[in-house]
């Protein structure tokens, strides 16, 4: 039996990037939520993937076949932006900029990179679903360095490549 403390202490040492998952959402508005569970799949054909809670008040938005959503790679400047994304949803982007991606879901101003895609699979993934993107559109601005999430904590990089 794995104990759950230990094991939540186990995961927060693999630093990972934040990434605020944004879609169109329904009549009350778009919506996005802050996800640190990203993962590159495939280059041929261009995948990631995105692990989403099951307890997501958003979640239809996202596991819909062929759905619009979008994966904002936040930059090392926009810890707010990721705390406010990680509230209740409030369908209206909390008042921050952004543009409309192919696919309809929002993509974020100021991020190091924005990913448009189009659900391709979802899996079953015990408290949270796997919800595969086909991406279909890429924004990169490599200016930006990346906010990084390591034990329960903000980070930036402190070296540059
Ligand atoms: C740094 C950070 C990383 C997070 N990563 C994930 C994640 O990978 N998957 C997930 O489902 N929730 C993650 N969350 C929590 C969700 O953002 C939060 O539960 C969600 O926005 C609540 O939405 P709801 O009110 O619609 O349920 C993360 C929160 C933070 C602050």
């Amino acid at each position: 039996m794995v104990d759950p403390i230990e094991f939540r202490n186990a995961l927060g040492c693999f630093a990972s990037g934040v990434t605020v998952v944004t879609s169109a959402g329904d009549e009350r508005g778009p919506v996005g939520v802050t996800v640190s569970a990203f993962c590159s799949v495939s280059l041929d054909p261009p995948l990631v993937l995105v692990c989403l809670d099951n307890r997501t008040g958003c979640i239809a938005c996202f596991t819909e076949p062929d759905g619009g959503f979008a994966v904002n790679l936040l930059a090392d400047d926009q810890r707010e932006v990721s705390n406010a994304f990680a509230g209740p949803q409030t369908f209206d982007m909390h008042g921050y900029g952004h543009s409309t991606g192919t696919t309809g879901a929002p993509l974020l101003d100021g991020v190091a990179a924005a990913l448009s895609c189009r659900t391709h699979a979802v899996h079953d993934g015990g408290d949270h679903r796997i919800v595969v993107g086909r991406v279909e559109e890429v924004r990169v601005d490599r200016t930006k360095a990346p906010l990084v999430y390591f034990q329960s904590s903000y980070r930036g990089l402190s070296e540059q490549g």
